[in-house]
């Protein structure tokens, strides 16, 4: 008999379409194993601040198709400070919580860890966030609607991008990562793109400007993620390409949020509904500390401390398309 008998969940850092529908497959998952359920609304902080209220299988009504988080989400400052943490224990003792499910990435996680070793709170983590950047999970809920968000905006500048003949620089979300710049550039028939994992050399990007001039391309994308190396994100770039090139008529477009929010697709709904089930069933086979993933589309437990400390590999594969498809 697993000891745990009241869960509370929470969504915290930046949200991600699916979220929605993790929490109602893990609301739901607990209830079917006779399990209690609270829900801490805005995060870490709400934990902090005793914003925690309970949660039956109608709270979680008509939400799989909804972005965001009914249970909003936060930044936490205070939870980064060892006094902040000690107020959250107290409210989860306070309302007799057994075990912590979170919701987010790699901050969340971070949190979640520190959290369990300094008070011995069960805790397990669903990944939620477009950046797709978790290691020891192949694929990280709110990623498939991002891409199919971005790909649709490219789609349309591509139009417009071709009617006048211009070069156009789209910056898309990823602090770190490029897994959302890379996927989507191949996605959308991008001429280059440019990522932190890469260092990307500017006059490689300048040489393909010349040779692409000189071959008379009469439009160009090219995918930058914002936390790029060539230059900090697009407006940056863009600004030595004009005066490198001024024979290109240069635009740029950063999509920023309208990529986290949106109805989920059918992909990031049943990845949702899976890792919301299974971060229940972990806990009652007692598996502590850990992020619930997929490998090769069967689900995995991953230590925290794997899945933070670790950096997710981009596909090398996948960069070199770009130079071939772009020829
Ligand atoms: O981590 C998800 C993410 O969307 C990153 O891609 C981005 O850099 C960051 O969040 C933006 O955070 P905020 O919404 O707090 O500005």
């Amino acid at each position: 008999m697993s000891p745990i008998k009241k869960i509370a969940l929470l969504t915290s850092g930046g949200d991600a379409p699916g979220m929605n529908a993790a929490i109602r497959a893990a609301v739901r998952g607990a209830l079917y194993h006779k399990l209690e359920v609270m829900g801490i609304i805005r995060g870490y902080q709400g934990l902090i601040e005793d914003d925690i209220e309970p949660m039956d299988s109608k709270s979680v009504s008509n939400i799989i198709q909804r972005g965001g988080t009914i249970l909003k989400s936060a930044r936490s400052k205070e939870f980064l400070t060892p006094e902040g943490r000690v107020l959250a224990y107290q409210n989860l003792k306070k309302h007799g919580i057994d075990a912590l499910v979170v919701i987010g990435g790699d901050g969340t996680f971070t949190g979640a860890s520190i959290f369990s070793s300094e008070h011995n709170v069960p805790v397990i983590g669903i990944p939620g966030t477009i950046d797709n950047d978790l290691y020891g999970t192949d694929y990280i809920i709110g990623y498939d609607t991002a891409l199919n968000t971005v790909i649709d905006a490219v789609d349309k500048i591509r139009d417009t991008a071709s009617a006048h003949s211009r070069l156009f620089f789209i910056e898309v979300m990823g602090r770190d990562a490029g897994f959302l710049a890379l996927r989507s550039a191949i996605a959308s028939g991008a001429e280059a793109v440019l990522i932190p994992e890469v260092n990307t050399n500017y006059q490689k990007l300048s040489e393909f400007l010349s040779n692409s001039y000189k071959k008379q391309k009469s439009s160009s994308i090219v995918i930058v993620a914002e936390g790029d190396k060539v230059g900090g994100g697009a407006l940056r770039t863009a600004e030595k390409v004009r005066e490198d090139h001024p024979d290109y008529d240069v635009r740029v477009t950063i999509l920023g949020h309208i990529q986290r929010g949106g109805s989920p697709t059918a992909y990031d709904r049943v990845t949702a509904s899976r890792l919301g089930v299974a971060a229940i069933t972990g806990l009652l086979e007692n598996k502590r500390n850990v992020m619930v993933g997929l490998v090769n589309d069967e689900i995995v437990y991953v230590p925290f401390e794997d899945a933070i400390k670790n950096k997710k590999p981009i596909k090398q594969e996948l960069f070199s398309l770009i130079d071939i498809l772009s020829i």
